[in-house]
């Protein structure tokens, strides 16, 4: 192995490491599609299939990931190359998906400020029946001119934390929208309990119901999961590059994961509740959070209130996430084509805000621009999700479980031999027989084999 020539930042406190991964994954993935992909297959059950792909293949993939940036303090084109140069396209993939997911990532945090504002004014608070929330959705993701803007301030923000950097920007933001996140979560848990008929919500979400089960439950459990977990695309490579020789990496792996999970579930507290409350079927799709939930919250008392602090929770989830993309892309073009940090994040914002609004206006004007029948939003997403996400995932797993070599991610996995792994074998047999043989399946599936 390659040693690195230039002295490397690090993250500074114990929880840091913890806290800017838990940021990455923490995003519009838990609160905005976890609920309505959840809803739309059948709850409970969807639940119980979610936590087992999360533990039996997000966990061990996270901890893949960490070992591989950790071991070379890279960037995620360089650790690839740096532990075995055939490999580098591995980290092509991510940074090009990372690039990528950030194009449509920008456009729905961008609805989401839009949203926010719209609580603020009262707007939302002044139209009444399902049909008008919907037109209104409609309407505002196809104008040309709101979104854009909104995209183009969230494309701002999250180059202002980038452009403060490692320690400064990317660790102290976590530390600030994290925890804040977590109280305005509970806020909201609570007040949904409260409601007057929301226990049919909570059961509808925990009991589980196999019968609904069928085999696409289980893919799009697994999509879910590593979208989710922010796994497979070089995110966490990125992150763990900085994280210090004393990190342990199986507690952070799964601190990481259950604080995930306990934000999903929190999500889906808040939003079945309130769902059932007022009556709607919870399987309204990706319409659930933008179109749903302000006709439920305008119901309440202090709406205004509530829905506000609903939108400011995405944009805060949403926030941590574009940060930890952008970081990806930038961290690469600083790393790799040797370009000055500040003019790296600057590359990067201009040309995924670009991307972004492009991405933005193929929901309007540009609606005539497709790929394969699916506009450049919607070709972004199934991309990225379909096809990206499981090879590197897939790919990921055989390099780390057949090709790294073993002394490497023992030494990674145990800090020197000073940590126990006593799950060692079983983590082993994980990466490099369950998760590949799973991932293929789904990658089969996706392509429409079966
Ligand atoms: N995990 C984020 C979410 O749940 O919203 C989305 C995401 C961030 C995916 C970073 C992939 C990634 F690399």
């Amino acid at each position: 192995m390659k040693h690195h020539s230039h002295a490397r930042v690090t993250l500074g406190g114990k929880l840091s490491a913890v806290l800017v991964a838990a940021g990455s994954s923490v995003g519009l993935g838990n609160i905005w599609r976890f609920p309505y992909v959840a809803g739309d297959n059948g709850g409970g059950a969807f639940l119980a299939i979610y936590i087992l792909c999360v533990l039996l293949l997000g966990l061990p993939l996270m901890l893949a990931e960490f070992t591989v940036g950790r071991a070379s303090h890279r960037n995620a084109v360089g650790a690839f190359r740096a532990l075995d140069s055939r490999w580098s396209f591995l980290g092509y993939n991510g940074v090009l998906a990372a690039f990528l997911i950030l194009g449509f990532y920008l456009v729905v945090s961008g609805w989401t400020a839009g949203y926010m504002v719209r609580s603020l004014t009262g707007e939302l608070a002044r139209l009444f029946s399902a049909a008008e929330y919907e037109a209104l959705f409609a309407e505002f993701i196809r104008d040309p001119w709101r979104p854009l803007v909104y995209t183009g301030l969230i494309a701002l923000a999250t180059h202002s934390v980038i452009a403060l950097g490692v320690r400064k920007g990317i660790e102290r933001s976590a530390k600030v929208l994290m925890p804040l996140l977590f109280v305005v979560l509970i806020a909201l848990s609570v007040h949904s309990l409260l409601l007057p008929g929301g226990g049919e919500g909570l059961r509808f979400f925990f009991r589980p119901d196999f019968s609904q089960v069928t085999p696409s439950t289980v893919l799009v459990a697994l999509g879910q999961a590593f979208f989710s977990l922010s796994i497979s695309i070089g995110t966490m490579v990125t992150y763990a590059s900085y994280f210090k020789p004393d990190t342990d990496l199986r507690h952070t792996a799964l601190n990481v994961t259950i604080l995930d999970t306990l934000v999903a579930v929190l999500a889906g507290v808040v939003v079945f509740p309130a769902v059932f409350s007022v009556g709607i079927a919870p399987s309204s799709g990706p319409s659930l959070v933008f179109i749903t939930l302000p006709g439920i919250f305008n119901g309440m008392p202090l709406s205004m209130v509530w829905s506000s602090v609903f939108f400011l929770l995405l944009i805060v989830a949403a926030l941590t996430s574009t940060i930890s993309l952008h970081e990806v892309v930038t961290a690469y073009l600083h790393e790799e084509w040797h370009l000055s940090r500040r003019a790296a994040a600057w590359t990067t914002t201009l040309s995924t805000g670009a991307l972004g609004a492009v991405a933005s206006l193929s929901m309007g004007v540009l609606g005539g621009w497709t790929i394969c029948g699916l506009n450049i939003f919607d070709s972004l997403d199934y991309l990225t999700a379909n096809i990206m996400l499981p090879v590197g995932g897939l790919l990921t797993c055989l390099f780390v479980g057949w090709r790294l070599d073993r002394q490497v991610l023992r030494a990674q996995l145990t800090n020197d031999g000073t940590l126990p792994f006593r799950i060692y074998r079983l983590f082993l047999v994980l990466l490099r027989y369950f998760c590949p043989v799973i991932l293929l399946l789904v990658f089969l599936d996706n392509l429409g084999v079966f």
